[in-house]
């Protein structure tokens, strides 16, 4: 592979901005706020300030004191340490320019190159003027992406000198580390955030709210962003800043712009960036992953010390790389002590458990031997380090062009994570990952050619590439029902629209006038899809919610199943042990049930092939789950009756999955899926056995071919019964499937075994 160079980025670093405010004059003090309720006492670091009326001089006084203003405890000198390298970021250089803003405006965008202190920094400055632990408030800065928010949440309660999940927490989806009462700052997905929402449409316990990544545009932090913009006018107290780590804010300040049609104020922190040296191949690649791992070691035979950072684009992808690049390092060093350095290969995605992500920020490892060159670090990361995170010591990046991106078919319904081209936006973010702290060097697995006439200017945002059906539902539970006229930063396509607006209303969580009905209500209390969520509210009536629970709780979860390249054999001759021959749903439930009766064999995932971290997060979503259950009064149910229960089981899969079944006609192939028709294969993984007819998917799937994943064995006559709305026959083109569903109408009217036989045992069961 031959790279040539061809551009040179020019931003050196540049001078900060010198401003004459070293002492900013208290702004509007006459306005002084009547919901302060605790002020400092006398021997308190904050004795004598003012919430939103603390100037920079005092602010850093208090930090460089030895007094933590928000514990009255000591500082320790781990705290006084990382203050000496806050004190470099350029967000910390910039405090006295932001206070003024600060002090100045209700919405401000800020826009500051990654590393530069926004999201650890900012939130900070806030708490010490918005002295949110005196009013019984919060601050809360969101993030798209759970593993920032928890990464930096711990950074942040570090900075701050207090343990994390006490005064700075975090909240994600299925995990709150925040202790009410005690925690000020907290750091949390913006869906979770948009959850709150909901049930507080004032989002009352927050003095500031921090939106960060705005330039990532995911679909949380646009709904976010409009009905921020709506409710700073009912609530002036409220602040509200937009971080972003592109350059292009106008968007932003155009949207949130003031009265009179002014762009909202812009604090714009200048970069410290060194200039990145742009490599392309010059021919194109066939494949990437092997290209991405030559030129790591390329570089580590050929260049100076420095770590490395490679974007590939999912966990599978980044594992095996990871384990290859490691045992061809080590081969290299084994062979030559004297010229190369020892070399550690650290993945990093979103699945990864905390203690895992956190060896990003380890040192590179040490030589073993005078006589060896330094050692080196290699990230290979999903573009959560893009811009989420800041890895220091980057000095060379390689750029796969790719990323893993959410895409919508709305004809077909289905959102899938496909494996597609970065946009030029994004290649200029990788690369600029290489120049934080010196010169370095960004090498790109694709030609120049392709960077200029095939990449996309901009990512497009999410909202325009996403299933709208959650986001249309927690709108309608705030109550915007004109979607059209939402405030949107882009709206979305309206035929996007349409279709979550039809499938709500299958799910009858809408009624025909787009009204939300009580089990819409229900549902949108759910931090689930509304497919689940509606699945999970009817299953008492099924006698099987305690089964349906568990179902949803480990589809809720990354890939359950382990299989080694080595021990393919073994390890599906594992799974074919707990697969129950209905559906892989009924395995789901198996298997989770073998684990909760052998959680305290502590081999019994490993011997299984099974993957213990993602069967624990299952246990505790349900664990969660089941608290809203008792919230909302459903009951948690099961019937005895064993093949009874898989039948159960299966009914209630189809309230909330009618609308993903496909079906195969007498001695054919492939299966076509309902409504909107597809040819489609079960996917390898799938355990079914038999013929079924009529099958249930949870995932359409579209890799080397279209596939359903993780399917059951339905009757069309539950279909007919428990859709009736979405499987009105007269609505079906002519032809097989029509047919199919016409003979089955057909027999349940004429009063046959199968319909009189299941009412007798229904009432038998009830007795
Ligand atoms: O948000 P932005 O990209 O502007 O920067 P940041 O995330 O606030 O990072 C500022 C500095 O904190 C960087 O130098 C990071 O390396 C450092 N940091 C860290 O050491 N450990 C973390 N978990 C997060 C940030
Ligand atoms: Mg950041």
């Amino acid at each position: 592979m031959i790279f040539t160079i061809v551009s040179l980025a020019t931003s050196m670093p540049t001078k900060r901005n010198k401003n004459s405010y070293t002492n900013a004059p208290p702004v509007g003090l006459e306005k002084l706020q009547s919901s302060i309720t605790v002020t400092p006492s006398k021997a308190e670091p904050f004795y004598g300030s003012l919430p939103r009326h603390v100037t920079p001089k005092q602010v850093k006084k208090v930090m460089d004191g030895s007094i933590n203003p928000f514990t009255n405890q000591p500082f320790t000198a781990q705290y006084k340490r990382i203050l000496e390298s806050r004190k470099k970021l350029p967000v910390y250089t910039q405090m006295e320019e932001f206070y003024r803003m600060f002090n100045k405006n209700q919405i401000l965008i800020m826009v500051g190159e990654t590393g530069s202190g926004k999201t650890t920094q900012i939130p900070q400055f806030v708490c010490y003027t918005d002295l949110p632990h005196t009013k019984g408030k919060l601050v809360c800065c969101t993030q798209p992406r759970r593993v920032a928010a928890m990464s930096v949440a711990k950074r942040v309660a570090d900075e701050m000198d207090v343990p994390l999940g006490k005064e700075v927490g975090y909240s994600i989806r299925f995990e709150d580390m925040t202790e009410p009462g005690t925690t000020f700052l907290k750091y949390m997905t913006d869906g979770v955030l948009l959850r709150e929402a909901m049930n507080d449409p004032n989002l009352t316990r927050y003095s500031t709210i921090i939106l960060d990544e705005a330039h990532e545009r995911t679909l949380a932090t646009d709904i976010l962003m409009g009905l921020l913009k709506n409710l700073a006018r009912r609530r002036t107290d409220l602040k509200i800043i937009v971080m972003s780590a592109t350059l292009d804010a106008l968007k932003f300040q155009k949207y949130f712009s003031l009265k009179q049609g002014k762009p909202a104020p812009l604090f714009k922190v200048p970069g410290r960036t060194y200039p990145v040296e742009v490599f392309y191949t010059r021919e194109p690649q066939l494949d990437y992953v092997e290209a991405a791992m030559r030129t790591v070691l390329m570089i580590h035979r050929t260049e100076d010390p420095g770590d490395i950072l490679l974007f590939l684009t999912g966990e599978e992808e980044i594992e095996d790389a990871c384990r290859k690049i490691q045992a061809e390092a080590d081969d290299l060093q084994k062979q030559d002590p004297g010229s190369i350095g020892p070399l550690a290969c650290i993945p990093l995605y979103s699945s990864l458990p905390p203690s895992q992500q956190q060896r990003i920020f380890d040192p590179p490892p040490s030589s073993r031997s005078v006589i060896s060159p330094p050692g080196r670090k290699v990230v290979v990361s999903t573009n959560i380090a893009e811009t989420s995170l800041t890895i220091d010591g980057i000095v060379y990046v390689i750029d796969s062009g790719f990323s893993k991106q959410k895409l919508y078919n709305p004809r077909m319904r289905v959102e899938s994570l496909l494996v597609s081209p970065i946009s030029k936006a994004s290649a200029q973010q990788r690369a600029g990952r290489a120049g934080r702290t010196r010169p370095g060097k960004c090498y790109r697995l694709y030609t120049e050619h392709v960077f200029m006439t095939e990449l996309e200017e901009q990512t497009h945002p999410e909202i325009l590439r996403s299933n709208l059906a959650n986001t249309v539902l927690e709108l309608a539970k705030l109550g915007i029902k004109d979607l059209v006229r939402f405030d949107y930063v882009d709206a979305p396509a309206p035929e996007t629209l349409m279709r979550a607006l039809e499938l709500l209303n299958y799910l009858s969580a809408l009624d025909d006038e787009c009204n939300m009905t009580p089990l819409g209500a229900i549902m949108a209390e759910f931090p689930l899809e509304p497919q689940m969520a509606k699945m999970l509210i009817v299953s008492p009536k099924f006698n099987c919610s305690n089964e349906i629970l568990t179902i949803v709780a480990m589809l809720s979860v990354p890939n359950i199943w382990n299989r080694p390249i080595f021990m393919r054999r073994e390890a599906d001759s594992a799974k074919r042990s707990l697969e129950v021959p209905e559906g892989d749903h009924l395995t789901l439930l198996n298997v989770y049930n073998c684990y909760v009766q052998n959680i305290h064999n502590k081999r019994w995932a490993w011997d299984n092939f099974l993957s213990q971290r993602s069967l624990l997060q299952a246990n505790n979503i349900r664990a969660q789950l089941k608290r809203y259950m008792e919230k909302f009064d459903i009951g948690l149910i099961s019937t005895r009756d064993e093949i009874q229960l898989y039948v159960n089981i299966r009914q209630a899969l189809v309230c909330g999955f009618f609308m993903q079944v496909a079906h195969k006609g007498a001695g054919e192939v492939a299966y076509v899926t309902v409504k909107v028709p597809e040819v489609v294969s079960l996917h390898p993984s799938c355990g079914l056995s038999g013929e079924s007819e009529w099958v249930l998917f949870d995932e359409f799937v579209l890799t080397g071919g279209a596939y359903v994943r993780t399917v059951t064995a339905v009757k069309p006559e539950w279909l007919l019964e428990f859709a009736p709305k979405y499987y009105d026959i007269n609505s079906f083109p002519n032809g097989k499937m029509k047919n199919a569903l016409l003979q089955v109408q057909k027999n349940m009217r004429t009063p046959s075994l199968s319909i009189g036989a299941k009412k007798k045992k229904n009432k038998s069961k009830n007795k």
